[in-house]
């Protein structure tokens, strides 16, 4: 049987906060349904965060209320503090994210907060995430580059990541955030948390401003990583790391993981439709290569 790599969908979340026009909670919903049909075993439907921050994330919660639940697809969404996560409990969510970074610059302008301020913030989410029975899972920004601070000390990466892990998140993702690492320097990261943590417990969040993302995924691979957070027609950014592009195209990832014979789960004719349907809504063209070639030899 081929070894399963669990794919994190995470267009709704990641891709939509970074687009000029905010969806309204209708077409996210319609979004997230045609996500649901592509046998994507987890998706981040969005952020309780505030509007103020992240006018397109608004009413998360809400729209998490809305959609149906499937006992085998884990929905998610990102919960700064204690607010975010009662935004969550109200509404039934099981799994939330925290996330911080390896940079303290970043995690200034994008929780307004320092590392260990953000670790006090958690403290509080956790409490109530474990009285509560609801899975947490912790992301790492900057794993490899920061937008303020450049090149980040990789034992700064596995010391924040371990901080998660050990107040009880069940998997971290590590950010390459701004998409300008390359697999060399990616390998230095991984060998570092890998002397320190097990690979089954950490993810790759791969954004892809250079092309590299890939490249990067294909090197995580080869050490061990088995779980990546990709976004359909590769949408995404981070509003507070300018000029990032967005995150590995689930379609790219699809055939990368398919080709090597892994086992995603992923229902090609329905991604594909996903993949179509937001690219007209959002009037834009889908950067990954291989939808472009899939259209190309399936006309619509
Ligand atoms: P703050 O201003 O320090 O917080 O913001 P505060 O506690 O002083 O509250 C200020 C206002 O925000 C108050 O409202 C609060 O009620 C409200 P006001 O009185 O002004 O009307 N507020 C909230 N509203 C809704 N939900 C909440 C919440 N908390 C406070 N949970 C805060 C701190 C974290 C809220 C703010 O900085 C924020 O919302 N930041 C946005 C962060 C964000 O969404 N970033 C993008 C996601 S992370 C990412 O993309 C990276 C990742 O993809 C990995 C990678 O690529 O590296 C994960
Ligand atoms: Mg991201």
């Amino acid at each position: 049987m081929s070894e399963f790599v669990k794919i994190v969908e995470v267009g709704a979340r990641d891709g939509l906060q970074n687009e000029k026009t905010a969806l309204t909670l209708a077409q996210r919903k319609d979004f997230i349904l045609n996500l649901m049909k592509t046998g994507v075993q987890a998706i981040e439907v969005g952020s309780c965060v505030s509007a103020k921050w992240v006018p397109q994330m608004a009413d998360s919660d809400s729209l998490f209320s809305q959609l149906p639940k499937d006992p085998n697809i884990q929905l998610s969404l990102l919960t700064p503090n204690l607010k975010g996560l009662q935004s969550a409990l109200a509404v039934g969510c099981s799994e939330v994210a925290i996330f911080t970074a390896a940079s303290e610059s970043f995690t200034q302008k994008n929780i307004n907060c320092s590392i260990e301020q953000s670790f006090e913030k958690f403290a509080d989410v956790m409490a109530a995430a474990k009285a509560n029975n609801i899975k947490v899972r912790g992301y790492v920004s900057c794993m490899v580059d920061c937008p303020y601070e450049g090149a980040i000390d990789p034992k700064q990466v596995v010391q924040v990541s371990k901080r998660l892990l050990d107040m009880g998140c069940y998997e971290v993702s590590l950010g390459e955030t701004i998409g300008t690492a390359t697999p060399d320097r990616v390998k230095k990261v991984w060998d570092v948390c890998l002397s320190e943590l097990d690979s089954r417990v950490l993810a790759g969040h791969f954004h892809n401003t250079y092309g590299m993302a890939i490249a990067n995924i294909y090197q995580s691979l080869q050490q061990g990583i088995r779980i990546f957070d990709s976004s359909i027609a590769g949408l995404g950014g981070c509003p507070y790391a300018k000029g990032a592009a967005g995150n590995v195209a689930t379609e790219d990832l699809y055939y990368l993981l398919s080709h090597m014979g892994f086992e995603t789960g992923i229902n090609l004719e329905a991604l594909m439709q996903a993949s179509r349907k937001i690219g007209q809504l959002l009037q834009r063209n889908n950067p990954s290569n291989y939808a472009q070639a899939y259209w190309q030899s399936h006309p619509a």
